[in-house]
């Protein structure tokens, strides 16, 4: 436990989930974040496909949270683990790039979830642009910084931050806040007071 990475853990350490994860199965963080961009593809697909107004809207609302939960599980545990590991010049360039598309992407996403399918006739082309930043980071992702985790973590420590980005998922926000802190104790506090509301305004939305 003590090998494991400082900067990834403690926020993990912090919500007192990683100390006791017996219910979190353990799995390599790099495989749960494929995961969920294979998951937000096939939501996106299955967007495209279906003709009924009613249904492409849950699927847009869904993406958009799978999206959202996702950034920020690796804004907290994934990034700074790589500034962490790969370190110098490269590995803040790595942080700070990722940081700042992920920003794009609240602000974009932000733009979907202010108007809808029925009211609004660019929501076609304002979710396209969205996806259209989301896949190309999710393209850089893995081609360029999964395989430097892969190569500079531990299969332990892989493991490790695996079960707090696991565990983290049902606390974070639903819907993006591009003004919300993004990193730290100052993300995870924003979390804590914007999950609940994200919460009642996805149920008033009917998800
Ligand atoms: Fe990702
Ligand atoms: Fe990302």
């Amino acid at each position: 436990m003590t090998s494991v990475s400082r900067a990834a853990s403690k926020f993990g350490e912090w919500v007192g989930l990683t100390g006791a994860p017996g219910f979190f199965k353990s799995e390599n963080v790099i495989d749960l974040i494929i995961a969920d961009h294979r998951e937000a593809e096939s939501l996106y697909d299955k967007y495209k496909a279906t003709t009924d107004q009613d249904e492409k809207q849950l699927i847009a609302n869904n993406l958009v949270k799978v999206l959202v939960k996702h950034d920020e599980c690796e804004q907290l545990l994934v990034y700074p683990l790589l500034r962490e590991k790969i370190g110098g010049e490269r590995g803040e360039q790595l942080y700070e790039r990722s940081l700042k598309e992920h920003q794009d992407h609240r602000e974009l996403l932000y733009d979907v979830k202010c108007t809808s399918l029925k009211t609004d006739p660019e929501f076609d082309a304002k979710l396209q642009k969205a996806i259209d930043s989301v896949f190309h980071h999710v393209k850089e992702e893995e081609e360029e910084v999964l395989p430097l985790l892969r190569e500079h973590v531990t299969e332990d420590e892989l493991r490790y931050v695996g079960t707090s980005f696991k565990a983290h998922k049902p606390l974070t926000a639903t819907r993006p806040h591009p003004s919300a802190p993004a990193q730290g104790y100052p993300a995870a506090l924003a979390n804590v007071v914007l999950k609940p509301i994200d919460m009642v305004r996805d149920m008033l939305e009917g998800h």
